[in-house]
C-alpha cells in the first residue's frame, strides 16, 4: 500500500488515528473465508466481532459439522493441491501430502486461527439471526441468543455450499419412485450403497467422487448427466494439474488451447467413455476433477447414462429412453447461494446471480462486503485472504473505490464477459479464474491505494444512508 509519513500514515498506510475511528465490524461465519477476513480485521486493529454458528471453525471441512452444513463425506480429499490451497502466509504442513484428507484441512484452519491468535475474537455457537440496514445506514444484527448488536459494517462469509439445489421441477414420477432419493449434501460414507444399484446426477466434483465411491460396493452404478464436461486429471507431467504454470498474462484463448490439447492427449475424448461430448472448450465450464473416474467407467463398474426424464416405481427412464432398475438415486446438483439473515428482497442471489464489484463490494451498499463468494478455477482460501485485506483497506482508509459509474460498469463487463465465456448454468455465475483474479485484485488495490492518497485518506462514508435500507 501507498505510505505517506506527512499525513501520519505508516508505510503500511495505516495511522493510529484511522484505526482509532475504524468502524466496528460484525462477521459472519468462521470457515476458510470468515477466519482470513478475522485476521486482515485483526492485524489492521480494526474491531470486530465474528459469530459463528459452529463450535469449531473451518465450516465445509469439519465433517458432521455440527451447524448442520457441511458437505464433508468420509473419504473427502481436496481436489485443488495443498499450495494452491493454503494462505500465502501459513503454509500447510510439509508432511500433508498433495491433496490432503478433510481432516488435515480442518486442523490447518485450526492451527492457521491458533496461530494469528484469532480464537478468542470468534464468538462460537451463536449464529447471526437477521441483518437489516437501518435508515441511519448502521447495521442491527439479531443473534440467535436472542440479543441484538448494532455495526458499522457487516462482513457476509457464510459460504455458498450448504444450500442444496435439487432438481427444479422435481423429475416426472419422483414422488413415486420407491428407492431413496438423497443430495450430495448430506452423503456421509458409501457403506449406504453396498449391494445396491445406484443412479448418479451430475457431472461435478461430487458427481465423480460419489460415483467412484458407489462404484466399489454397489451393485451396479449409474451416472447421469444432462450435457459434457472435460474431465481433469489430478496429475499431468507428474505434478497436482493446477500447479502448471498459468501466466494470467497470456491471453486466455491461447492457455486454453494448451490445455484443453493436454487434456485430450492425455484421455482422449470423453466421448470415448461413453460420456457426453462437452459442448463447450476446455475452461468453459467449472473444472471437473477426478483421477478415478474414466478408470471405474473402463472397469465397467460405472455406465453413464444421459439426463434422468423420469421415474416409475423402481425404475428410471433416461433421456435416451434406456432405463434402469435402482435403489438409490443421489442428486449431485450443486448448491444455491443463499443468505437467510437477510430479507429476500434487500439482499438476495436469485438464480445464484449476485452483482458485486469483484465479488466483494455491493454497488448501492456502501458497508457490506462478502467474501469467498466466488468459485475460482482453483482454491477459494488465497482469494478470501486477498479480498480479506481489501476490505481492510478500504475500512480504514487505506483504499478508495472508483466512482459510481465506473464500478458499475465494471461490473457489467465482469458479468457479460462470464456469460460470454461459460456455458449458461447456475453453476457459473460466480465463476473466478485464480491467478487472473489475484492478479487483477492487485492491480485495484494499487489503483485504489492512489485515489486514498489522493483523498487524504479520508475513511469511507460507510452509513450514508442510500436506496438500499431495510429496516426503520
Ligand atoms: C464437497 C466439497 C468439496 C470442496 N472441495 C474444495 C477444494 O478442494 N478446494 C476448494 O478451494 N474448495 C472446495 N470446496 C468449496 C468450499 O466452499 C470451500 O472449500 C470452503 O469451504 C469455503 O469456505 P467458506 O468459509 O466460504 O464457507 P464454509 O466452509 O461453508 O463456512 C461458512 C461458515 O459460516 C458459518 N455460518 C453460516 N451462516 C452463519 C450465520 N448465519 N451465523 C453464524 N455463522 C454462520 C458456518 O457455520 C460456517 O462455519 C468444496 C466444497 C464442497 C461442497
Ligand atoms: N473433492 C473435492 O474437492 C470436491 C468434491 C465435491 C465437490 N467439490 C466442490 O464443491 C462445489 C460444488 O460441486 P458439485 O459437484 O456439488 O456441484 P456443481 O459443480 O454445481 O455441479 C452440479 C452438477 O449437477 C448438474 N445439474 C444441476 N441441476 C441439474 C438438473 N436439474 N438436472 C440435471 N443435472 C443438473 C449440473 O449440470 P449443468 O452444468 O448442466 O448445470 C452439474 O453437472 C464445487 O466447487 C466443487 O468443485 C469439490
Amino acid at each position: 500500500m501507498a505510505g505517506d509519513s506527512e499525513n501520519g500514515h505508516h508505510a503500511s498506510g495505516r495511522s493510529p488515528q484511522a484505526q482509532a475511528q475504524a468502524p466496528r465490524v460484525c462477521l459472519i461465519g468462521a470457515g476458510s473465508s470468515g477466519i482470513a477476513a478475522a485476521k486482515a480485521l485483526h492485524e489492521r486493529g480494526i474491531p470486530f466481532d465474528c459469530y459463528e454458528k459452529s463450535d469449531r471453525v473451518g465450516g465445509n471441512w469439519v465433517f458432521e459439522n455440527q451447524n448442520g452444513m457441511s458437505a464433508a463425506y468420509r473419504d473427502l480429499f481436496i481436489n485443488t493441491s495443498r499450495p494452491r490451497m493454503e494462505y500465502s502466509d501459513f503454509p500447510m504442513p510439509e508432511s500433508y501430502p498433495d491433496f490432503p484428507h478433510h481432516t488435515q484441512i480442518a486442523a490447518y484452519f485450526e492451527q492457521y486461527v491458533d496461530h494469528f491468535g484469532l480464537r478468542d475474537l470468534i464468538t462460537f455457537q451463536t449464529g447471526v439471526q437477521h441483518a437489516a440496514r437501518s435508515r441511519d445506514g448502521v447495521w442491527t444484527v439479531e443473534l440467535d441468543s436472542g440479543e441484538t448488536r448494532r455495526y458499522e459494517a457487516l462482513i457476509v462469509a457464510n459460504g455458498h455450499h450448504w444450500d442444496p439445489r435439487w432438481p427444479e421441477p422435481a423429475f416426472p414420477g419422483a414422488d413415486t419412485f420407491t428407492g431413496e432419493q438423497l443430495h450430495a449434501h448430506s452423503y456421509l460414507e458409501n457403506s449406504i450403497f453396498a449391494g445396491k444399484r445406484v443412479v448418479v446426477l451430475g457431472m461435478g466434483n461430487s458427481a465423480m467422487d460419489i460415483a467412484v465411491e458407489s462404484s466399489y460396493v454397489a451393485e451396479h452404478t449409474y451416472l447421469a448427466a444432462r450435457q459434457g464436461v472435460w474431465i481433469i486429471p489430478k496429475y499431468v507431467f507428474g505434478k497436482p494439474v493446477d500447479q502448471l504454470r498459468n501466466d494470467p498474462r497470456v491471453p486466455f484463448k491461447v492457455r486454453q488451447r494448451m490445455l484443453q490439447q493436454l487434456i485430450r492427449s492425455y484421455a482422449g475424448p470423453p466421448e470415448r467413455y461413453g460420456l457426453p461430448k462437452p459442448n463447450h472448450r476446455f475452461g468453459e465450464a467449472h473444472p471437473t476433477v477426478s483421477g478415478r473416474i474414466l478408470d471405474r467407467i473402463q472397469h465397467g463398474t460405472i455406465t453413464p447414462k444421459p439426463n434422468i426424464a423420469s421415474f416409475e416405481g423402481a425404475q428410471v427412464r433416461f433421456a435416451d429412453g434406456s432405463t434402469a432398475e435402482a435403489d438409490v438415486v443421489v442428486y449431485c446438483t450443486g448448491y444455491k447461494i443463499t443468505f437467510p439473515f437477510f430479507d429476500e428482497d434487500f439482499i438476495s442471489a436469485p438464480e445464484n446471480h449476485i452483482e458485486l464489484f469483484r465479488r466483494v463490494f455491493h454497488p448501492d451498499i456502501p458497508n457490506v462486503f462478502f467474501i469467498g463468494l466466488l468459485q475460482p478455477l482453483g482454491a477459494i482460501m488465497p482469494l478470501a485472504e486477498a479480498q480479506g485485506e481489501w476490505v481492510g483497506d478500504y475500512l480504514l482508509g487505506d483504499y478508495a473505490l472508483p466512482a459510481g459509474a465506473v464500478l458499475r460498469a465494471d461490473i457489467a463487463a465482469d458479468q457479460a464477459a462470464m456469460r460470454e465465456r461459460y456455458v449458461a448454468s447456475k453453476r457459473h455465475t460466480i465463476q473466478v479464474d485464480f491467478d487472473d483474479y489475484l492478479r487483477a485484485l492487485a492491480k485495484e488495490r494499487r489503483e485504489g491505494a492512489l485515489r486514498a492518497r489522493a483523498n487524504g485518506y479520508l475513511p469511507p462514508a460507510l452509513c450514508r444512508p442510500s436506496v438500499a435500507t431495510t429496516a426503520s
